[in-house]
């Protein structure tokens, strides 16, 4: 194995409150009824697709023009509450495990649907961890699709099965066994039946990475 392909959202740091506080602005406005539940139900999912599951309960119609609106609006709320994240947002254990990979010779890459993954990566600090970044401006098809995935690998010169793929949404899990990554599973994804490698923590990839050096790989 010589690479690691990160989701961002639930596996490095958590934005779940973010995006609760957007959309439950943009429910409040519609007069749809909104909770942490149904929030949990938008992880790993695409901006597109979340709104369509905030509009489950509502009962007009609205026209693709009126739900791109929504989803700009959404998004610029979402921008604002960004600015609230900073270095101590990730844990130290998520840098030390990111700086133990590299040391050990591993590439890394961000595979992930936000499109707002470089700001994310910015305001935390940890851009320069990252050889490479596939994100939600780089691609057609979300997560179950392995797009996102198979560009990060591209990105990163590696073919699928030389890469992990840490995720902790079934989507993203879906997504990496489609495009004949191995999966790692954190969160709600370690219970999730089609993941290879269960984790409870994320130091754990620091064993799964010493015991995977391919070939030419320098051990510390
Ligand atoms: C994923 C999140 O990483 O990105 C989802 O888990 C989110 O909840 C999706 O909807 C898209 O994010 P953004 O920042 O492009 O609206
Ligand atoms: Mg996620």
């Amino acid at each position: 194995m010589k690479g690691f392909i990160f989701d961002l959202d639930g596996v490095l740091l958590s934005t779940d409150e973010l995006h609760f506080e957007a959309w439950k602005k943009i429910a409040d406005k519609l007069g749809v009824y909104f909770d942490r539940t149904v929030n949990d139900r938008l992880r790993g999912v695409s901006r597109e697709a979340s709104l369509e599951i905030v509009l489950e309960r509502y009962e007009g119609t609205l026209t693709a023009a009126e739900k791109q609106e929504l989803c700009n609006e959404k998004n610029e709320y979402y921008k604002e509450l960004l600015q609230t994240l900073n270095e101590a947002t990730v844990d130290d254990s998520v840098r030390e495990t990111l700086a133990y990979l590299r040391k050990c010779g591993y590439r890394l890459a961000i595979g992930s649907s936000s499109k707002n993954t470089k700001t994310i990566l910015a305001r935390t600090n940890l851009t320069h961890f990252f050889d490479a970044i596939s994100d939600g401006n780089n691609i057609t098809r979300s997560k179950p699709d392995p797009e996102v995935f198979l560009k990060a690998a591209e990105y990163l010169g590696l073919k699928p099965e030389e890469c992990f793929v840490v995720e902790d949404a079934e989507a993203g899990i879906d997504a990496a066994v489609a495009g004949g990554f191995c999966s790692i599973g954190i969160s709600t994804a370690a219970a999730y039946g089609p993941t290879r490698i269960p984790i409870s923590h994320i130091r754990e990839l620091e064993r799964i990475g010493v015991e995977s050096f391919g070939e030419g790989y320098r051990r510390l």
